[in-house]
């Protein structure tokens, strides 16, 4: 509903009073988000700003919306993956906050680039990215000539593609990587990811998790969260890993660790957290057993080597919303969740608020910052200054109702020493 409009590309306006009330909902979990929403609505620190945003189109990223329009910004809102759009928030966005608000669930390539074009219709001040796509829009050749002040972005795919850029002096204005505050990845990644990725996983099949054996490619920060939950829902973990100190880590942590090539044979699941390509691929679909599960919780869908699978298979239908069967030459069958894209956010509702609380306040933290400051900082990619970082994890141990203790003047002294020994 609203192609060709200019202010919105939606699936359904009649949807709005379902995603008003589910984001109601998830602003119980936001108490620090709320805060700083009442604070730039004093302060209206984005007064006059564009800013365009490409995220997944969630109640938690309506109520960052809310925020964002609070401190006065002009928002543009595109979905940062064509599956993770739920389509009331859209609506509620779009008819009730007059955001311009371009996403749907289920848009094919096509529309999902179209989309981004359309949140960059008017230039941008600020941009707000979550894997980078509208970011390389932007510097494509019809990306247009805008210069914003900065930008911020949410996951580690998109931190690694901005890195790269800035690397290659093609990046034209700096970007606060959100995703290396340590408010943000220690607790969004880890439980965030953790919990969300086995609900899409569970919501997608329906099946009993303890006794069977849960393969978790990556053991980064998602990784150990996957794990983590899977381990607390009675399954037998593997994870496999290229990267030593993380081996180790999973190692000491109670896991078996393995190559894919070991794990194929074993797994009833798997589930990919690594961020890069073709993770599980053809010689690993010919090892496993009839009837396993392949999920992604990475950003893009290229963990999973789909077009190999496809072309193993002589037949593939779907059973259940997001869960696709492939019947390989010779008989057996592998299922694949989501069409390979974030789990989570395709066949769950992404993170709970209340973790997304922190990422997202340090998205309108450094949005601030970027408005104040964003001039004199270099085309780079620039971590959220720590003091943010810090505030943040204060407010949330306040709102939690959780109480620390505070050094007295002889420990910072000694802190601050070297002469006492034994
Ligand atoms: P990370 O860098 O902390 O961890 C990735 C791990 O994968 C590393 O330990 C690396 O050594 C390992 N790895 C790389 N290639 C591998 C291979 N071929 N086989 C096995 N392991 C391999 O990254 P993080 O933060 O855990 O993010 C992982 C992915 O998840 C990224 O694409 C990120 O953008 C995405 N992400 C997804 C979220 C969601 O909602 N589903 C939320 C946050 C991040």
């Amino acid at each position: 509903m609203g192609r060709g409009n200019p202010n919105f590309d939606i699936r359904d306006a009649r949807l709005a009073r379902k995603g008003r009330d589910r984001t109601e909902w998830a602003k119980k979990s936001m108490p620090v988000l709320s805060q700083i929403e009442s604070a730039f609505r004093k302060e209206k620190p984005l007064k006059g700003k564009t800013l365009s945003a490409c995220l997944h189109v969630t109640t938690e990223t309506a109520v960052l919306m809310q925020t964002l329009e609070a401190g006065g910004a002009r928002v543009s809102l595109c979905a940062s993956n064509p599956l993770s759009t739920q389509d009331d928030v859209a609506a509620y966005l779009a008819r009730e906050l007059g955001i311009r608000v371009f996403a749907i669930k289920g848009e094919d390539r096509a529309t999902y680039y179209r989309h981004i074009r359309s949140a960059l219709a008017h230039p941008p001040d600020i941009t707000m990215d979550d894997g980078a796509d509208l970011v390389s829009m932007l510097h494509s050749p019809n990306g247009g000539s805008a210069t914003p002040i900065g930008g911020t972005e949410e996951t580690t795919t998109g931190v690694i593609r901005l890195r790269s850029m800035a690397a290659r002096s093609v990046l034209r204005y700096p970007i606060i990587a959100v995703n290396d505050a340590d408010t943000k990845h220690l607790f969004d990644n880890r439980y965030g990811t953790g919990q969300s990725t086995l609900d899409g996983i569970i919501r997608a099949t329906n099946r009993l998790l303890a006794g069977s054996t849960f393969v978790v490619a990556g053991y980064g920060l998602c990784g150990r969260g996957v794990a983590m939950r899977a381990r607390g829902l009675g399954a037998n973990v593997i994870v496999t890993e290229v990267d030593p100190l993380n081996s180790l880590e999973a190692v000491m942590d109670g896991f078996r660790v393995m190559p894919m090539a070991r794990a194929a044979r074993e797994g009833d699941f798997f589930c990919t957290v690594t961020g890069n390509a073709h993770v599980i691929r053809r010689e690993h679909f010919l090892q496993m057993k009839d009837g396993a599960i392949v999920a992604n919780s990475g950003h893009f869908n290229i963990e999973i080597d789909i077009p190999a699978l496809e072309k193993l298979s002589s037949a593939k239908r779907t059973i259940r919303d997001f869960l696709d069967e492939y019947r390989l030459r010779g008989g057996r069958r592998i299922y694949l969740l989501a069409e390979g894209r974030l789990v989570n956010l395709a066949a769950a509702e992404g993170h709970p608020s209340s973790v997304m609380d922190m990422s997202f306040a340090n998205q309108a933290l450094s949005s601030r910052y970027l408005a104040r400051e964003g001039r004199g900082l270099k085309a780079d990619v620039h971590h959220v200054p720590r003091d943010i970082d810090r505030e943040i994890a204060r407010l949330k141990l306040r709102a939690l109702g959780v109480r620390i203790d505070t050094l007295s003047a002889e420990q910072k002294k000694y802190l601050s020493s070297w002469e006492t020994g034994t």
